[in-house]
Order: structure tokens, then sequence, then C-alpha cells
């Protein structure tokens, strides 16, 4: 399999559910407060034997994803603390083997293949339990194998203990090499158990995807990339956090990573009962409440060459959508298309939009004098084939659309 064939789904499905969950939960300050607060693992280890999730229901969770209307999600197996959701010869500090008393990636995997979502997991490469960490492999080079090998193991232990996983999602590789941690043949390894899994760039090898974090970057045309972010400020359940997004940012969010060709990767951090916090349900089913209606805007679009003063566009193959965040009034333009273009209707109702092109302009006319939606009014415009866009760099400020470059123009019978 290659690349393009085992990212195809993943790029199709563009919004997935990120979720945050271990022992950290109980203190509830986020997933680093051991580092933060220094607390020795003697000290930090015995959450575990407090950590038994009476109302972890993964099923539940899957069904919020998809309500959500995210379609695919990547569950922390073992974070930077070291302590493994599943079942592991290779570590003590497990779920299994402390109060949980059971495998918590086994029914999360369970839940995800009944349902039919695809499944990803997270996984630290660095453990702070192990000093060799922070001495590195040239002070401690002994240590340090070790620490590289337990890794490896557990990495094994996933790709071969669950049955089929989807998205392999590394983390913590920092501020070492993928030499010092073996990444080449630890990702050899996981293609040969899961030939179908992609690889995120956090073993610091590229693979498959891009990762940036907390902010939305586009990488090169062609380089698929998934933006991964929080609801509030904090990864892992964090009590005192109540900087919640809007979900109207989020879709903001979501429309701006379409846009580019990317994903967006938005994350939960349940509490420790394994209830999720009610702030992130809320927001995550508005978001998908208007995806219902406007999913098609989001779901297998490819990165657009198109942007607008008032938002953002998305495309599919030759259709165009204009992401309306913030309502202009009754008129609306979107330039740089030397397309003409076939029809304008609205998403929400499908009532047809006067529109008229002007050279490369096209004005979008007569329309309501309020946002139909408040969030994101969707737009569809039908071009006339693939989008030929204006670019003022190569093609000048003021080319007439007619002049296009002759290996810009479609094949005749493209036209209509
Ligand atoms: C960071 C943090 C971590 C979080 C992750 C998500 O690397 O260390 O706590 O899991 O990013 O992208």
């Amino acid at each position: 399999m290659n690349a393009t064939e085992r990212l195809n789904w993943w790029q199709d499905a563009q919004y997935g559910m990120f979720i945050h969950w271990g022992v950290y939960a109980i203190p509830a300050r986020g997933e680093w407060v051991m580092h933060q607060e220094h607390i020795p693992h003697e000290e930090y280890a015995p959450l575990a034997d407090e950590f038994n999730p009476r109302r972890y229901e993964p099923d539940d969770w899957v069904q919020l994803a998809k309500e959500a209307g995210m379609r695919y999600m990547v569950m922390t197996t073992r974070h930077h603390d070291g302590y493994s959701l599943f079942d592991s010869q290779v570590s003590d500090f497990t779920a299994p083997k402390t109060a949980a008393e059971r495998d918590l990636i086994r029914s999360y995997v369970e839940a995800c293949h009944r349902g039919g979502m695809p499944v990803g997991f997270y996984y630290s490469l660095l453990d702070w339990r192990y000093p060799a960490y922070f001495r590195g492999p040239e002070k401690d080079p002994e240590g340090w194998n070790e620490l590289v090998e337990y890794m490896h193991a557990q990495v094994r232990e996933l790709c071969s203990n669950y049955g089929r996983i989807d998205v392999l999602w590394y983390d913590g590789g920092w501020p070492y090499t993928p030499e010092a941690w073996r990444s080449s043949e630890l990702n050899a390894m996981v293609r040969e158990l899961q030939p179908q899994v992609i690889i995120n760039n956090r073993s610091l090898l590229p693979e498959d995807f891009d990762t940036p974090e907390q902010h939305i970057q586009f990488s090169e045309p062609g380089r698929p990339w998934e933006a991964c972010m929080t609801l509030n400020g904090s990864w892992g359940y964090n009590e005192a956090d109540e900087q919640w997004k809007t979900p109207k940012q989020v879709i903001e969010y979501l429309v701006r990573c379409a846009s580019g060709g990317g994903n967006l990767l938005l994350n939960i951090g349940p509490k420790a009962d394994g209830t999720v916090p009610g702030e992130s349900e809320k927001i995550l089913r508005e978001v998908g409440t208007w995806l219902r209606t406007n999913g098609g805007s989001i779901y297998g679009t490819q990165r657009s060459p198109f942007f607008t003063s008032t938002g953002m566009t998305t495309l599919k193959g030759s259709t165009l959508f204009v992401h309306v965040l913030r309502w202009p009034g009754r008129e609306l333009v979107v330039p740089r298309i030397r397309n003409q273009v076939r029809s304008v209707h609205m998403m929400h109702d499908g009532e047809p939009v006067a529109f008229r092109q002007k050279n490369d302009r096209l004005f979008l006319e007569k329309l309501p004098g309020r946002a139909p939606d408040e969030l994101d009014t969707v737009i569809v415009v039908e071009l006339d084939g693939p989008p030929r866009a204006l670019d003022y760099f190569t093609d000048g400020w003021e080319p007439h659309p007619d002049e296009a470059k002759a290996d810009d123009v479609p094949p005749p019978g493209d036209v209509g």
C-alpha cells in the first residue's frame, strides 16, 4: 500500500476526535502535572491505585464523536507520565495491573470497531520515569537503550494485540534525534504489522503527515497535514481551565484547515471517572449540528486557491464552497476566479443566488441583509471545471480572464 492509498480515507475524513486521558485526570491540572510540579514517580504512581473509571463507556465516546461529525478518533495509550492504559509485558504501571484492573485501550478499540470508527493510538516515545530520558543517549547509553527497547516493545504490543489500527500518532521525541529513538526501525516494524496504518511525523521522521499544534499551518501543496487543538487551553482534564472555544471558533478552525487541504484533530480531556466534561460535549454537538447541514462543504474537500474578505473557501472538484463567517450584507465578492460560473445557490436551503462576473471577480448579489447562519453560511458555486485562480504575482494585477495563459485553459469540451 502506498502513502496515497493509505491516506485516502483520512484526507476525506477531515475532522477527528483527540482524547487525552490518564491518571493525571485525578489531580485535574492537565497532563503535564507530574513534570510541571516536579512530582517524583513514587509520589505520582499511587494515582494509578485510585484510577478506576467506573463511568467509562467508550461506546458513548464513539457515539459522541459521530454526533459531532468527527470521522476518526485518536486516544492516548501512554502519555509522558508513563501510565499505560493498555496491558503491557514491559511495564507494571498499567491500567490492568492497578486499580482499573482492565485494559482501557481494548474496550476503546472494540467500541471503535463496533461503531465503524477509524481508530488511532497516541503514543509518547518519552517516559518521564526513565532518568535516561533526561540524561540522554550520550551521557547514559545503557539507560537510554533500555528506554528505547521498552518503547519499541510497547509499540509492538499496540500494533499486535488490538486488530486493525488506522492512525499511529507519536509524540514526545524531543529533544533527541530519530537515530537516537531508532525511528526508522520502529516504523518499519509498524508497517509490517499494520500495513494500512498512517503514521504522523513525531517519531521525528516525516512519514505520512505533519502535525501543527495549537495553530493552523498549511504544509506545502500535496503534503498531508493535521492541526491538533484543544477545546479549552488544556489537553488532559483541567478543572480550572474554563477558556472554552466557541462553536463558531471551532467551525472557523475546521474551515480553515479544509481550505488548506488539512484535517482538524480536536481534543477532549475526559474526567477521571470516564465522563466527558459537559462544556466539551455541548460545543462538539453544536458543531455537529452545523455539519449535518454543511458537512458537504468540509468532508472530502481539497485545498482551495480562492479566498474572500469575509471568510474562506473549500473545494470539491469543480464545486466551490464560499464560507461566509462575517456576513457582509447584500453583496459579496469572490475574486481571482478565471472560470465561468455555472450556478450559485445557498447550501442550507438550495435557494439560487443571483450573481454576475466581471473579469475575475464573482459578485454574489441580492443576498439577505443578515446572515442566514450566524456560525457560517455556506454558498455553493458551480464552476465550469477545475478551479483556475488568478495569481497576482505571476499573472499581474489586471489581466483579463480571456488572456489566460494557454496552459491554464481547460481542454475544449470542458467549457460549458
Ligand atoms: C505536546 C504535549 C502534549 C500533548 C501533545 C498534543 O507534545 O507534550 O501534552 O499531548 O502535544 O499534540
